[in-house]
């Protein structure tokens, strides 16, 4: 995580720096600090917390910030040291010369500072980016200059970094690294940018190079170098960037996460859009396997973390019913420590709304290695994980603000539906023929209900505000909307801190229903289907522990209601398309409830929307 920037031009550095960072939020937000070059002088002002916190700090510094036209910049999210100003990037050498920001994480960091100390580093932080910056600057010290001395260092370090460095001797240039991190390098006229990722830079430019691992570049106002790890000068490409400029505006709502709760009505319209033409099979234009090669997949590994994951598992019970090909659904971090068994019948399906999480980007690159095809689910085409990808579906669900996944979960279970019916007509599955025509129309219908579900939610809030006191909930579902429940839960979790728990309801009595009071509310999902009457009987052993009882349902016959405390109704939908209604219902509690509790709900504690580390 954290996200890194860079400034060389003709503008005031300072703003471009911050405006970028701000733009970098959803990569940690715990300090943020800025270096600006000055006539070979390094300022450097940091601050812990939030970044408006520096741009505080940077309000007394306006002469420096008005005349500097080079800098670098960092906001954090803490892996090493706690988030103090001290731990707060840029991090120098003793004698100040070098100046540097991170993204990532280097492994051999203790090794390198005790080899350090040797030499007489004193080191003021606990990071591991500061061991890197006296690394840099020792190698300065035998080659003065600073190409060669990142060139060296980054030889002898382990693990994931971006690196952008400036030195005083050289205030000309900032010079830049990459390694399993991501970087991009905007071009500009007489000016270039470097940043994490592109919402940093695309206000100024449209037109950058992206970084590949090993490479090493020396960013100056006109001329941009870039070396491979043999020390020879090449030439990336230049790439058009994807986006327009994004407005990042609340358009009136409280937060990004209940803007973008709303929105999903229009991510579903824009995924289906153009996909089911008469009565022609599903086009899925990026689906690179032949239909002799979907024909011969034997099994389906689905890989993905937090909340990707979830999707992924309601992707699994689309696609053995509909495709009939067995779907493993494993989280990355899981799956890259074991001898996983893949060839190339193997179909693996990597799902991340950022398309940089380090734990599934470790698993597809190792998958990809045995010949298995590779299908990217990702709502950023520009990612790491795109280009990865052997068969890319992007969700373009636009940009997620909040940290707490929201469109970009919709999205990613719409894409997986269209995958199943794909599969599932290019096999030519005929005894599914007519329920493949109701699911896609039912699609079509989905955006239409999902208003309807938002439009209806003044329950909701009611329902939030009278169970925000409780301190524990359990989310049971069963079938497809066993995902829903974990979804749910999470999203409580995360933006309320609330401990929330999700099962599947039949393991309830198989131990967590010992934990089951007054104090304990149950929140089950039950909708009409084969699962209806079991998950009723969850609910009743439930109401027997005098638990307080939420439903979400579609339906619910009259001699049931009186089980439950509260009910969440939804929409007439299907079963099997269910879980697309009910976690609206989920995110929009979790909203409320993280709401009425006052917490910061786009950017809650001790998360972040890109997990660049393992
Ligand atoms: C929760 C959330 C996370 C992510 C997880 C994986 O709201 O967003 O659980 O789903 O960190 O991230 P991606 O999807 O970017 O791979």
């Amino acid at each position: 995580m954290c996200g890194i920037i860079g400034y060389i031009g003709d503008k005031k550095a300072s703003e471009v720096l911050i405006t970028g960072l701000s733009r970098l939020e959803y990569r940690g937000y715990d300090s943020a600090g800025i270096a600006l070059m000055k006539n070979k002088d390094i300022f450097i002002y940091k601050a812990e917390g939030k970044l408006n916190n520096l741009v505080e700090v940077l309000k007394d510094k306006k002469n420096i910030c008005d005349s500097s036209h080079i800098g670098i910049g960092h906001i954090r999210w803490a892996t090493h040291g706690l988030p103090t100003t001290v731990n707060a990037h840029p991090h120098t050498c003793n004698c100040k010369s070098l100046t540097l920001v991170h993204n990532g994480i280097i492994e051999n960091y203790q090794e390198l500072k005790e080899e350090l100390e040797k030499y007489g580093c004193k080191f003021v932080s606990q990071t591991d980016t500061e061991v890197a910056a006296h690394l840099i600057a020792h190698e300065y010290g035998k080659y003065k200059n600073l190409l060669k001395a990142m060139q060296a260092a980054v030889k002898k370090i382990q693990g994931a970094f971006a690196f952008c460095a400036i030195h005083k001797n050289e205030p000309d240039k900032i010079v830049v690294a990459k390694r399993n991190a991501p970087l991009v390098i905007g071009l500009g006229e007489n000016e270039n940018f470097i940043a994490s990722d592109i919402p940093a830079i695309i206000e100024y430019t449209k037109k950058a190079i992206y970084l590949n691992d090993y490479q090493v570049g020396v960013v100056e106002k006109n001329s941009i170098e870039i070396y491979d790890d043999d020390g020879h000068l090449i030439q990336n490409k230049i790439e058009h960037l994807p986006f327009e400029a994004m407005s990042i505006s609340k358009m009136g709502y409280k937060h990004f996460m209940l803007k973008e709760i709303h929105e999903q009505g229009d991510v579903v319209r824009n995924i289906i859009s153009g996909k089911f033409v008469g009565s022609d099979k599903i086009q899925l234009e990026n689906f690179k396997l032949t239909n002799n090669e979907i024909n011969n997949i034997s099994r389906i590994q689905i890989i993905a973390c937090g909340t990707s994951l979830h999707a992924g598992m309601v992707g699994k019970y689309i696609i053995e019913k509909y495709a009939k090909i067995p779907v493993d659904v494993e989280a990355s971090s899981e799956y890259i420590y074991r001898d996983t068994i893949a060839d190339k019948n193997t179909l693996v399906i990597g799902i991340s709304q950022s398309g940089e999480t380090a734990d599934t980007i470790t698993a597809i690159k190792q998958v990809k290695a045995k010949g298995s095809h590779i299908v990217i689910i990702t709502n950023r085409a520009d990612s790491t994980m795109a280009r990865l990808a052997d068969s890319l579906l992007p969700v373009n669900a636009g940009i997620e603000v909040s940290v707490a996944a929201t469109k970009s979960y919709m999205a990613q279970v719409i894409s997986l539906y269209l995958l199943a019916i794909y599969l599932s007509e290019e096999k030519d599955l005929k005894e599914y023929k007519d329920e493949i025509k109701k699911l896609k129309k039912e699609l079509v219908e989905l955006p239409n209900k999902i208003e309807q579900l938002l439009e209806n939610s003044k329950n909701i809030k009611e329902i939030a505000k009278k169970y925000s006191s409780y301190k524990n909930f359990i989310f049971i579902a069963r079938g497809i909307n066993y995902p829903s429940a974990l979804e749910g839960a999470l999203k409580l979790k995360e933006i309320s801190y609330i401990n929330a728990t999700g099962y599947g309801a039949g393991e309830l009595k198989h131990g967590p229903i010992a934990m089951l009071d007054e104090n304990m509310p149950v929140l089950a999902i039950l909708n009409t289907g084969v699962v209806y009457d079991k998950v009723l009987s969850n609910c009743e052993e439930a109401k027997a522990r005098q638990a307080k009882l939420i439903g979400v349902t579609n339906y619910l016959a009259n001699k049931d209601k009186a089980l439950f405390d509260d009910l969440i109704m939804i929409p007439t939908v299907s079963d099997i398309l269910s879980p697309a209604l009910n976690i609206i219902a989920l995110q929009l509690l979790a909203y409320y409830i993280a709401e009425y509790l006052g917490k910061d709900v786009d950017q809650p504690r001790n998360l972040a929307k890109s997990v660049t580390v393992e």
